[in-house]
């Protein structure tokens, strides 16, 4: 069985990658998948917002980054049926220089997780376009996109296709943008559903329909080290983010049935 790798990724920080890493995650177990979610951030929110202490050296997604720790020994169970984690360190952070100088260094992660088994594995993307990212992508089938409903949501984001499309040019031409979800949306503030309405128009189907709104349990969940289904499962977040793994896995089936759509969808990406 080969895993489906999912990156979730977006170079700005705080636009909810981590949030929408851990609760699709989960929401996705939850509907009976086995899932990873591989910390790949040295900033260990994912792994916190599982209640999961901090990797240490060479037990995290550091040591299996660069190549000296085995995947599967490291995979932690969680709290939640099904769902695995890898946690990070902030040893991570050496990664990116260290990376630098080793032979293959796009090709670590790919290598490295070639032989996990699950359904899917969600990547908790660090910011920025460092050698992490580089190997989350090369590592990847697919890429989920949150963006922030906020007034510069769209700068930034011809910067990310060029890299995805630099990517699919050289190490990883079969990288497919699975869609992009608008987070944080706030219901009593026009912006969002300007900026909402105008990334549609632009992005078409390639915005997925649920909207992630603005919702405090989803803070709250996180600083108790839980995603929101399991936090408050009555909540807009967590029936958003449930909503939200039900029309990850229809696009899934959808793009296995029909190859032509995700091209046209690379085509639009393309176009940015
Ligand atoms: N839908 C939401 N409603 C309320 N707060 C949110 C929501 N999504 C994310 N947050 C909060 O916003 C902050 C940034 O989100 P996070 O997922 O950590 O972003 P990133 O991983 O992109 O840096 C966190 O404090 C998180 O709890
Ligand atoms: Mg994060």
């Amino acid at each position: 069985m080969k895993s489906t790798v999912v990156a979730v990724i977006n170079q700005k920080g705080g636009v909810g990658k981590t949030t929408t890493a851990v609760n699709l995650a989960t929401a996705v177990a939850a509907i009976g998948k086995k899932v990873l979610v591989l910390d790949l951030d040295p900033q260990g929110n994912a792994t916190t917002g599982f209640g999961m202490p901090k990797g240490r050296g060479l037990k995290s997604s550091y040591g299996v980054l660069i190549g000296m720790t085995d995947a599967n020994e490291v995979a932690e169970k969680t709290y939640v049926e099904g769902l695995y984690l890898i946690p990070s360190t902030i040893d991570l952070s050496a990664a990116e220089i260290e990376l630098f100088s080793m032979k293959d260094r796009d090709n670590k992660l790919k290598t490295a997780i070639k032989d996990l088994e699950y359904d899917y594995i969600f990547i908790d993307c660090p910011p920025g376009f460092g050698f992490i990212n580089i190997n989350a992508l090369n590592a990847s089938d697919k890429i989920v996109i949150p963006l922030q409903c906020e007034f510069y949501a769209l700068e930034g984001l011809a910067q990310l296709f060029n890299t995805i499309q630099s990517v699919r040019n050289t190490i990883n031409k079969n990288l497919i943008i699975s869609g992009i979800i608008l987070t944080m949306y706030d219901r009593r503030n026009s912006l969002s559903s300007i900026i909402a309405n105008d990334v549609r128009s632009h992005f078409k189907n390639l915005v997925f329909d649920t909207v992630i709104p603005r919702n405090v349990r989803i803070s709250e969940a996180s600083s108790h080290g839980k995603p929101v289904i399991l936090y408050d499962i009555r909540s807009t977040g967590a029936i958003s983010y449930i909503e939200l793994a039900r029309e990850f896995l229809a696009r899934e089936k959808e793009s296995l049935i029909n190859k032509k759509e995700e091209m046209s969808e690379n085509r639009i990406a393309e176009n940015v």
